[in-house]
């Protein structure tokens, strides 16, 4: 086995600022906030924080368009602050990732705005500025966020590449000036003493150079993923940027890579160290995708979703590391997607996806109030949504009658972004005890039931759930380091596997639906003397024929530790 690092045992704990907790009122997040809830963290027992972006930023894509990489967006505080929130972390044994956003800027970024002011700037190379084509724009684009992935810029007659909205111009990565900027960013936050970084987007830093049409999707544009995913030099980009800043520090890193593949991840995430050390991969999430992107009410298939994970439990063994999420601040909550929300389901099927993903091979990943059970918002309006990609998914889908106004709001109202960031539910007073003010983003009204004051004081929480499940990460090398094998590949119900090292087994069973469900322990188990790591219905021991309960999940470890 490769040389055991620190961030495989981790659990790493993500943060989306502006939701978080608001310390002054302004009904937006901050960092004062999160310095106040670190010993909340402590408690939950998680190793590692990952910071949604926190820089300057006009907050076009919320903080994912940075016009300032060492200046702290003035709504979230200010350097002191960070430094302050920094060495409480460090203080409490609490290390920071931070969001690294370098395949764009902010259009509002200085040199951007140097860039677009002539041909012959001298950062007009820094972006990827082209001529218009026939079409007019210089290919079939579209953007992630709606409509042309190309701006028109009237004072140069020329367009710039956005993959995402059009304030979020893309860098030109082939421009070794533009690397070297970014590297040496990179190393001043280094030698802050931060821990990490998450890499936003980093599978789609080079092109194709040609910039051919992509296939033509529903809304009429081209599809750019196959000439920017994973593009031609991104591992020569990585393996630099790992020469120059990475490999000079103890670093926790991983790359959010759409389109990215088991084969690829291999490179990407190596064990020999060259790159990154994990990689986001995105079969799972966009299983329940189809011919209008994310825009359905489509369920995710288990078998679907047990093949993905296990290709990748399987497929990385020994020569990558994984990680493992349900949710993120791009996600519409897990809970509501494969478990059940009701009152009556939500705690046991919420405890039963953290065991389910806890228990496998990589670096768990907790998007906060996963750790609570927290659900999708309930929608009642268009107008409640915030963010730009919802926002111009309703005009674009019903602009072009590709839904009707009703279906257009069902499908974002259920996977919109905007349901992870609703604000975090601390407590039952008045906006959930995130801000004394008017939060930026309506609260969910079930903050009442579902809070951490109330979770932190009963037992049988799902917090207390999460703590749990965090500690036998620590305390069992098998969760960490096991093989992992399928078991009932076919089950539509039950998602069930093995986990060994050197002569221990884990065996974990989940049931996904609402109902009992029979499981025959397999040949050998039943007898065993197994020892019941954790269950979501007080299970202390498995009988040979199990009758899983709704959404039961159970964890048993057999052999001597
Ligand atoms: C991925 C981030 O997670 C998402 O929130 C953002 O909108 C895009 N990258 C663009 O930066």
């Amino acid at each position: 086995m490769a040389e055991k690092k620190w961030w495989q045992k981790s659990v790493v704990y993500q943060i989306y600022p502006r939701s978080f907790c608001d310390s002054d009122g302004d009904g937006i997040g901050d960092l004062n906030g999160i310095s106040s809830k670190l010993e909340y963290l402590k408690e939950l027992g998680i190793d590692v924080i990952w910071l949604s972006p926190v820089y300057q930023s006009p907050n076009d894509d919320m903080g994912y368009d940075i016009s300032d990489y060492r200046a702290i967006m003035k709504e979230f505080g200010t350097m002191e602050d960070y430094d302050r929130m920094l060495h409480k972390a460090h203080g409490l044994g609490l290390k920071i990732m931070m969001d690294l956003v370098v395949n764009h800027t902010s259009d509002e970024h200085p040199l951007f705005v140097e860039s677009r002011k002539a041909r012959n700037s001298p950062y007009r190379d820094f972006y990827i500025w082209r001529d218009g084509k026939d079409g007019p724009a210089p290919n079939n684009w579209g953007s992630s966020f709606g409509g042309s992935a190309w701006e028109y810029d009237e004072a140069t007659d020329q367009y710039y590449l956005h993959l995402f909205s059009k304030k979020q111009p893309d860098l030109n990565w082939e421009n070794d000036a533009v690397r070297k900027r970014i590297f040496d960013m990179m190393t001043w936050w280094c030698d802050k003493g931060i821990d990490g970084f998450r890499m936003d987007v980093i599978s789609l830093i080079s092109k194709v150079p040609e910039l051919p049409d992509g296939e033509t999707g529903k809304n009429g544009y081209g599809d750019f993923t196959p000439y920017c995913a994973n593009g031609p030099r991104v591992h020569e980009f990585l393996r630099e940027m790992n020469r120059e800043v990475l490999s000079k520090y103890d670093l926790i890193t991983v790359g959010e890579c759409s389109g990215v593949t088991v084969e690829e991840a291999k490179k990407y995430a190596s064990v020999s160290g060259s790159e990154l050390n994990m990689v986001f991969q995105f079969e799972h999430m966009n299983l329940d995708g189809g011919e209008s992107f994310k825009w359905n009410h489509k369920k995710i298939r288990l078998t679907e979703l047990k093949e993905v994970m296990s290709r990748w439990q399987t497929g990385l063994k020994g020569k990558a590391w994984n990680s493992l999420y349900w949710c993120n601040h791009d996600q519409p909550r897990m809970l509501s997607r494969m478990g059940n929300d009701s009152p009556k389901y939500r705690e046991v099927s919420a405890k039963m996806l953290g065991a389910c993903l806890h228990m496998l091979q990589g670096t768990p990943y907790i998007y906060q109030g996963e750790e609570l059970g927290m659900t999708n918002y309930p929608f009642t309006s268009p107008d409640e949504f915030r963010d730009i990609e919802s926002i111009n998914a309703y005009q674009e889908l019903t602009e072009k009658e590709i839904f009707s106004h009703a279906d257009a709001f069902d499908y974002i109202s259920y996977k919109s972004r905007d349901n992870a960031r609703t604000p975090m539910q601390w407590d039952d007073s008045p906006q959930a005890g995130f801000t004394t003010g008017t939060p930026w983003i309506a609260v969910n009204p079930n903050y009442r039931e579902i809070n951490a004051r109330e979770q932190m004081a009963r037992k049988d929480s799902v917090f207390h759930y999460y703590q749990k499940l965090i500690a036998l990460r620590r305390q069992y090398d098998i969760i960490v380091y096991g093989d992992y094998e399928l078991l009932l590949p076919d089950s539509e119900e039950i998602y069930a596997y093995l986990r060994t090292l050197e002569s221990q087994t884990l065996l974990v069973v989940c049931n996904f639906t609402e109902r009992e469900v029979g499981y025959d322990v397999p040949d050998g188990f039943a007898k065993k003397e197994g020892k019941v790591l954790i269950s979501n219905y007080e299970r202390t021991e498995i009988p040979a024929v199990l009758t899983l309960a709704p959404f039961e999940c159970i964890v048993v470890l057999y052999g001597q530790p």
